[in-house]
């Protein structure tokens, strides 16, 4: 039996990730916080995967991440999906230090913490996906916080997958353009969603990655409209 763990799995491209990984000899791990949205996430793989856990904790806080930790027990995972991931978008000036501190940690703090916690009983041949953006890349105006954590998440993940690569673990990496999901629900302006890719689209290219044999890592996947970028 193998063991999932999905970050942000309640909605969009963790909800989507969920979906496509089910199987049968899988116990799919799904962290959220709203637990109506979770529970339609389970109810949407459950009849797909042997298990499914759900998990409700606040990732903006270290003490969230804690108890994440502790209910997923001690059994070693063979996926950790690093998803769950908020967008600030305002101009810099406007930022409050609590938009702050909450981007670096359910961005960067959450991930870091899921990684060096799991990943020493982590078997050879398991993968770590992190789910990036283009705003790992490239700067873009008003979404300063969100490039910022994206950027260090680059950063982090670029180091660790080589500190990995001895232990056989995979660290994939994933940058999706504009994505059709509720994080743009809350962003200013008129953002055309037929110009955004399908979060199913992101979830395929994530399954593409772990399906290549172990000893295979596609470390980075770009993916976007061929529109081109909003
Ligand atoms: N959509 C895009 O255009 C796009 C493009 C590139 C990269 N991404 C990245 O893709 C990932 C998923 O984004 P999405 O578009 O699917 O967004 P979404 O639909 O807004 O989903 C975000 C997920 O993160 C969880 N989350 C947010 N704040 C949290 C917190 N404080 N504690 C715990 N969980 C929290 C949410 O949980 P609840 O809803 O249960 O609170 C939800 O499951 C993010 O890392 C995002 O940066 C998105």
């Amino acid at each position: 039996m193998k063991r999932y763990l999905i970050t942000g799995a309640s909605r969009g491209i963790g909800r989507a990730i969920a979906e496509e990984l089910a199987a049968p000899d899988v116990t799919l791990m799904l962290h959220g916080r709203d637990t109506v949205a979770l529970a339609q996430t389970r109810k949407s793989v459950e009849s797909r995967c042997a298990r499914v856990i759900p998990l409700i904790h606040d990732l903006a806080v270290t003490s969230g991440v804690s108890n994440l930790i502790a209910q997923v027990g001690s059994d070693p995972l063979d996926l950790l999906v690093n998803n769950a991931g908020i967008a600030v978008v305002k101009p810099f000036e406007e930022i409050t230090m609590i938009e702050w501190e909450q981007t670096l940690g359910v961005n960067i703090t959450a991930p870091f913490m899921l990684m060096q916690h799991f990943a020493p009983q982590m078997p050879p041949g398991s993968s770590i996906v992190n789910i990036l953006s283009v705003a790992a890349k490239t700067g873009f105006p008003n979404w300063s916080s969100y490039c910022m954590s994206k950027f260090a998440l680059e950063g982090l993940s670029q180091s660790i997958r080589e500190e990995l690569r001895d232990h056989r673990i995979r660290v994939i990496n994933i940058y999706p353009a504009a994505t059709d999901t509720d994080i743009w629900n809350n962003v200013d302006g008129n953002w055309p969603r037929d110009r955004m890719i399908s979060a199913e689209e992101v979830a395929g290219a994530v399954a593409y990655a772990l399906s290549r044999p172990a000893d295979v890592m596609l470390e980075n996947i770009t993916l976007g409209n061929l529109s081109g970028d909003l």
